[in-house]
């Protein structure tokens, strides 16, 4: 890897997640080296740096969250050790090379393919390493929100490890090696498989969908934007200065209830045509980026964007100015008990304080949002996402070692 990291280069770029990925990459200045990446097997994110991979970069082709809680008697020396050797590990399939033992050698023959490793701390984990004085106030219990239905067994964890990579054997494999590492220090919770779209399938990048067929992303923060950092990364305590926190959700979509509205009605509930995305709120000649106008009306004077639109529920100008980046992933995990798809969103979403970012809207969507009669949120968790690690550093060092 070159001096310059993708990720330290990003800075302006990276837009919007796949919404300005040029170039076949990520829309960032892209090294020499990765320019000359031409195979989407070959790219690569850099592992250290200041903020983790993971948060800014596109939704990469497929995803495995792993939530683990440490063995009972492993205190802060192991918790140490496990995160220093997961870092060296996620830094070296960052580069394509072997992570070490385990994972049955089943992306020898591929490249990094844009691996991205993201590890999170939960509530609990404090607790248990004698750190709760330095558990910072913004990982507090999220509050219960109308409707919830969380399965404990799904949700929170003391560790959180989210692997992104645009081939699937390269996440399993990391995913495998990461399990190995962790024995005797830290046992598995839940694990959960996620995909979006796999870059290059659009001849220029494009915004993806979600299962409900949704252009989704659109209205994200963009790094260019001026308050980017200060929507997405916390300022402290000393440790997560740069760090971000990352409230996730399982949220099943009734899909076969939805799939029986007429495209107009699906559009009304969302506020958005599902063709390309344009707000309802812009004209026949609208596009994506057609900035949504919550005030507009139409020749009946009745408001573009319904009352009970996400987009009108979930906007920032409805919830005091409210930001977060989302960035999820789909999941399509077979058959539900009643034999529908036990499909939906794994939603994620990054920002400096939850209680300026998901909490009010999430309290906002859960009591006005039309879609929320065909979405069911089945799990549940907050994790504080520690900056990224320097060279020759592992992430969370600062707090495990301070
Ligand atoms: C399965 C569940 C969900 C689906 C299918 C969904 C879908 C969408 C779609 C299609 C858009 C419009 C395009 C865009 O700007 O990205 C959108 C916007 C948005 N969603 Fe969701 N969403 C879901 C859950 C949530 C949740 C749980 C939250 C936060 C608590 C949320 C927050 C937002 C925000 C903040 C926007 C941008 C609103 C704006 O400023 O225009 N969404 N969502």
């Amino acid at each position: 890897m070159t001096a310059v990291s993708r990720r330290a280069v990003l800075g302006g770029a990276g837009a919007g997640l796949a919404v300005g990925a040029v170039g076949g990459v990520w829309g960032g200045r892209a090294t020499a080296r990765e320019e000359a990446a031409a195979l989407p097997g070959q790219r690569r994110v850099a592992f250290h740096g200041p903020r983790q991979g993971g948060i800014v970069e596109p939704a990469q082709a497929r995803v495995e969250w792993a939530a683990f809680d440490l063995v009972a008697g492993a205190g802060r020396d192991r918790a140490a050790g496990l995160l220093r050797d997961w870092s060296a590990a996620a830094a070296r399939m960052a580069v394509g090379e072997p992570g070490g033992d385990g994972g049955g050698g089943i992306a020898l023959d591929a490249g990094p393919s844009s691996l991205t490793v993201t590890f999170g701390f939960g509530a609990s984990l404090f607790d248990k390493l004698g750190l709760a004085d330095r558990r910072p106030p913004a990982l507090a219990a999220l509050p219960a929100f109308p409707g919830d239905a969380l399965d404990p067994a799904r949700s929170d964890g003391d560790l959180w490890v989210q692997i992104g990579a645009d081939d699937a054997l390269v996440a399993v494999h990391a995913l495998r090696v990461l399990r190995r590492l962790s024995a005797g220090v830290a046992a598995p919770r839940w694990l959960m498989s996620g995909f979006a779209r796999t870059p290059g399938t659009t001849p220029t990048p494009m915004t993806g969908r979600n299962l409900m067929g949704q252009v989704d992303g659109t209205n994200n923060p963009r790094p260019q934007d001026g308050d980017f950092a200060a929507k997405v990364f916390a300022t402290g305590p000393d440790w997560m200065a740069g760090g971000s926190y990352a409230v996730l959700r399982r949220i099943r979509m009734l899909l076969d209830d939805w799939e029986s509205l007429p495209a107009d009605r699906q559009e009304r509930l969302v506020g958005r045509r599902k063709s390309d995305g344009a707000p309802l709120s812009g004209g026949p000649d609208a596009g994506e980026r057609t900035p949504v106008d919550l005030a507009a009306t139409g020749p009946d004077g009745v408001l573009a964007i319904a009352p009970d639109a996400h987009v009108r529920v979930a906007a920032p100008a409805s919830n005091g100015g409210a930001a977060m980046l989302r960035r999820g992933f789909s999941f399509h995990d077979g058959l539900s008990a009643d034999g529908s798809p036990d499909a939906g969103l794994l939603f994620a979403a990054f920002q400096a304080d939850p209680a300026r970012g998901f909490v009010p809207v999430q309290q906002r969507l859960a009591r006005g949002d039309g879609l929320s009669r065909f979405l069911r949120h089945e799990a549940g968790a907050l994790f504080a996402v520690p900056p990224g690690a320097p060279e020759g550093g592992y992430v969370g060092q600062p707090l495990l070692e301070g």
